[in-house]
């Protein structure tokens, strides 16, 4: 049986959500983040170890600012609210991309990550600001820069995802079926799993159903 230390999550479909319930957008968000408590519950009812969440990309400043800043606000709200429960279930909290939001938003990132740093049940990694290519094309810069041979593992050592197993397992929903940016390096043999439904209405049973038919996956890494 297949063991699963990593899930990546595209939470597509949060603005369709909130329009279809003759809400708005930014209501399908916030429903969208109570999804991301029941997940994160569930992963650690399953033991798997890292959780990665895209949150916001590198392409997401393209978004109406009213939109953005909604968006940025519940990320705050939720880092001063839920850190310390974070911290109790021994949760670590790392940020893949670059902080350039707020002094505030940038301090309670930082802030998080250090107060939850040492936990060791389940490692949640928000991809915030975070996009695929420029993240390889920093790590080629750091490697030119420090003078190291071009290789894989230099390469892997200098990415967000340093230490980080790379998934086994990416689940998008909203009935999309792209990568969009997402850790493309990381994902070179990651099981692809496309829901139709939307991430407010994604739930512990859909989530359970991927883990189990993930298990029964024959994975070859190019072998036979
Ligand atoms: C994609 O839905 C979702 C996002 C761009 C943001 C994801 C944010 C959350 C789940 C809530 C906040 C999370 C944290 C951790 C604070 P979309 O808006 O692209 O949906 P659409 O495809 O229907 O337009």
């Amino acid at each position: 049986m297949n063991p699963i230390k990593h899930v990546a999550i595209i939470m597509d479909g949060n603005g369709r959500w909130g329009l279809k319930n003759k809400k708005s957008r930014n209501l399908g968000h916030e429903a969208g983040l109570r999804t991301v408590e029941k997940i994160i519950a569930e992963t650690i009812k399953n033991k798997i170890k890292y959780l990665t969440l895209f949150a916001f990309s590198t392409e997401n400043w393209r978004r109406p600012k009213k939109e953005i800043n909604f968006l940025l606000s519940l990320l705050q709200k939720f880092l001063l609210s839920k850190i310390n429960e974070f911290d109790k279930n021994e949760i670590k909290l790392k940020i893949l991309g670059t902080k350039v939001f707020s002094n505030k938003l940038n301090s309670e990132l930082k802030k998080a990550e250090a107060k939850t740093s040492n936990n060791k049940k389940l490692q949640v990694n928000l991809a915030l600001n975070y996009g695929s290519k420029s993240e390889l094309i920093y790590s080629i810069k750091k490697l030119k820069k420090k003078r190291l041979k071009i290789s894989i593992k230099n390469l892997e050592d200098n990415l967000f995802t340093k230490n980080i197993p790379d998934p086994e397992i990416l689940i998008r929903t909203g009935d999309t079926k792209r990568l969009s940016n997402f850790l493309l390096w990381q994902m070179a043999y990651t099981e692809l799993f496309f829901e139709k439904k939307l991430w407010p209405d994604f739930n512990g049973k859909d989530y359970n159903r991927i883990l189990r038919e993930f298990k029964k996956i024959k994975r070859n890494f190019g072998k036979i």
